[in-house]
């Protein structure tokens, strides 16, 4: 990521109300590190999280906050500001943003600018679990991404208030990426003409004056023009944000988040060259197995699925078209990834078989080793002396190991092991007698089963990498990465 240059890019990163908003400033951070010249918008909402010095010394340029301070107007204007951008990025993007932007709401400085804004548009959600999946917020994101909208997460993992589950504003260094993807593809960073056209008369009309030409509005010192029009009257006379809705369609469609349909889940597009993985369809196994012994009994284990369907929205989040085939869980399905759900081992070969050829798998489902010889057709029943009955157990397919060894094999399979000691000896050991790629050992020996974090090492036959102990959601966003980097 350090090799990325924005240099010269104009990044306008809008925070708005949510406890996420301090990882807007990892973003900033990210951002100018990478040349860019950032300017912050703080919403009344955003900044009751972060405060105004914090988020404008980071970026080193004025802050954006009050569409009625007669002195920021004066300064530069809600027009100008939309207009001197390459990218205006929301994030965290709040319900209650999401639902003032679908509205198209231009009652404080943030609605005017992305009403006045005809370029991209990149929005991170970050809210609680039953707001990202309440109908209102699918609806709000469902015309954002009508309009062009692009949308990176909203994360599965821990949050505030004790709660876990789809909300999670995306890991800053995955916005980064879906920031420097968008900026760095031609049809994206360019401003529509037209709409430059129609921006520059509509300004002429209201200001009296001639706009200076975009190409010239490189610098702050651009923003010292007449005050800009009051809010109602640009708003009247500035064209709707279409300019780029055709050229781009959003990564994943968030609208269906959480509402248990499958089918709905469907990926919606992706951004042509833009995403690390656009164009890249990826397998995720997720879960466990269940085995049964009889119609109402089953062997299965403790597998809650969070790995595995972190995996799959991290993977989503970078465009991939992702296919996930998961055991029975309780955790949500990720948004804009086409859930397949099976129960035992035996389904879970058969669907990953079925959603071949693809560019990469991750087996990450904890699949049972072993299922009954005979699984009876009708309940057992006790006998008379009560004895148990005999249990004969027979082996399973070995997906990892079928997948590895595909005629249709994907470029790169990806294995995970649960080791309790010497956790990397045996992944050598994995990788060679599964014949996958990588193998993401994992240290089970603490509360990883069913927990919220996770100490990995990937180990590649190139060696191993040590990775700290991380929130699930992070490890996914970083093997996503790692993904994206290999497949490219
Ligand atoms: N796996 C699979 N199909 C199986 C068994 C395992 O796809 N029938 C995959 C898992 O998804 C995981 C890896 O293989 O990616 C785990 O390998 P496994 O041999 O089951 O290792 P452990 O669960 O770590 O168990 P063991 O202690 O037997 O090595």
């Amino acid at each position: 990521m350090a090799a990325v240059s924005l240099a010269g890019k104009r990044v306008l990163l809008v925070v708005s109300g949510s406890v996420a908003a301090y990882k807007a400033l990892e973003l900033a951070r990210l951002l100018g590190k990478a040349g860019a010249e950032v300017t912050g918008l703080l919403t009344a909402g955003g900044a009751r999280f972060v405060t105004p010095h914090a988020l404008q010394a980071i970026t080193g340029r004025p802050l954006a906050t009050d569409l009625w301070s007669l002195e920021e107007e004066a300064e530069r204007g809600h027009i100008r500001l939309a207009r001197s951008q390459d990218l205006v990025v929301v994030a965290p993007a709040s319900a209650d943003r999401l639902a003032r932007m679908a509205a198209g709401l231009a009652d404080d400085l943030a609605g005017a600018v992305l009403l006045a804004w005809g370029g991209p548009v990149l929005v991170a959600p970050a809210m609680n679990p039953s707001m990202w999946s309440h109908p209102a917020t699918g609806a709000n994101v469902a015309t954002l991404m009508a309009r062009g909208v692009t949308f990176i997460g909203p994360d599965d993992g821990p949050m505030a208030e004790a709660e876990s589950g789809v909300g999670r504003l995306s890991e800053p260094p995955a916005i980064f990426a879906a920031i420097a993807a968008i900026l760095e593809d031609p049809d994206h960073g360019a401003p529509d003409a037209a709409l430059e056209a129609a921006l520059d008369a509509a300004i002429a009309g209201i200001t009296g004056e001639a706009e200076a030409p975009r190409a010239a509005t490189t610098s702050d010192s651009s923003f010292t023009a007449s005050a800009g029009p009051p809010a109602e009257a640009a708003a009247h006379h500035v064209p709707p944000n279409t300019a780029h809705a055709s050229s781009f369609s959003a990564s994943f469609s968030p609208a269906a988040a959480g509402n248990g349909d499958a089918a709905s889940h469907a990926v919606a597009g992706t951004l042509p060259g833009g995403l690390p993985l656009s164009g890249k369809r990826v397998l995720v196994t997720s879960g466990p197995t269940h085995e049964p012994l009889d119609p109402v009994r089953y062997i299965a284990n403790r597998s809650s699925g969070k790995q595995g369907h972190a995996i799959a929205a991290a993977l989503a989040a970078l465009g991939a078209e992702v296919v996930l085939v998961s055991g029975p869980v309780t955790v949500p399905d990720p948004a804009g990834v086409d859930v397949r759900r099976i129960e035992a081992a035996r389904d879970m070969l058969a669907a990953c078989e079925a959603a071949l050829p693809v560019d990469a798998a991750v087996c990450a489902a904890a699949v049972a080793d072993w299922r009954p010889a005979e699984a009876a057709t009708q309940k057992m029943k006790k006998g008379e002396d009560q004895a148990a009955p005999p249990l004969a157990l027979v082996p399973n397919p070995d997906i990892l190991a079928t997948l590895s060894r595909h005629a249709s094999r994907p470029r790169l399979v990806v294995g995970f092991a649960a080791e309790t000691e010497k956790v990397v000896e045996h992944a050598r050991a994995k990788l060679a007698r599964k014949g996958c790629d990588w193998i993401v050992a994992n240290d089970v020996s603490g509360d990883a089963m069913g927990g919220d974090a996770n100490t990995v090492h990937l180990v590649t036959p190139g060696g191993v990498e040590d990775w700290p102990r991380l929130p699930k959601g992070e490890v996914a966003a970083r093997l996503a990465d790692r993904i994206a980097e290999a497949l490219h």
